[in-house]
């Protein structure tokens, strides 16, 4: 019995971390992959500043957006269509966001970056 309720804590505690994610590898991603491109403050760099992005857009949209930015454009995202007209540059494909958990630890340290 206790041991049962022992592996099941884990299981809880193990899939809550998996699906929060990781902010602080977040934050080692966004410096290697991301900070050439964005702020995490107030203005634009080569793209948008990425302040406040996790409250303007959905978890849903940031998962697809990260997978493939040139492809939500070509799906006709409406989003997706507006920020190619604000921005000269498009976002390139980045290897490292084709990783569910790689994306669950940048969106992590991006809701830090938000509260
Ligand atoms: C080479 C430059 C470049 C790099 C590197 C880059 N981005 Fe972008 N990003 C852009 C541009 C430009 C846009 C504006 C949309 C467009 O035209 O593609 C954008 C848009 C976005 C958006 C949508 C912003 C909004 O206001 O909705 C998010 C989110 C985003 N990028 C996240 C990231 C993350 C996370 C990384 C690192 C893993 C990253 N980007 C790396 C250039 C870049």
């Amino acid at each position: 019995m206790k041991k049962a309720s022992l592996v099941l804590a884990v299981l809880i505690l193990s899939s809550g971390i998996a699906m929060a994610g990781d902010a602080r590898n977040g934050k080692k991603l966004f410096k290697r992959k991301c900070k050439s491109c964005h702020r995490l403050g107030e203005g634009t760099l080569v793209g948008p500043s990425l302040l406040g992005v996790t409250k303007r857009r959905s978890g849903e949209w940031l998962h697809k957006w990260l997978q493939d930015p040139k492809g939500m454009v070509k799906s006709g995202d409406s989003v997706a269509t507006e920020l190619k007209k604000l921005y000269k540059k498009q976002m390139p494909h980045i290897k490292a966001m084709d990783k569910k958990a790689n994306r669950e630890d940048i969106l992590a340290f991006l809701m830090e970056n938000d509260k």
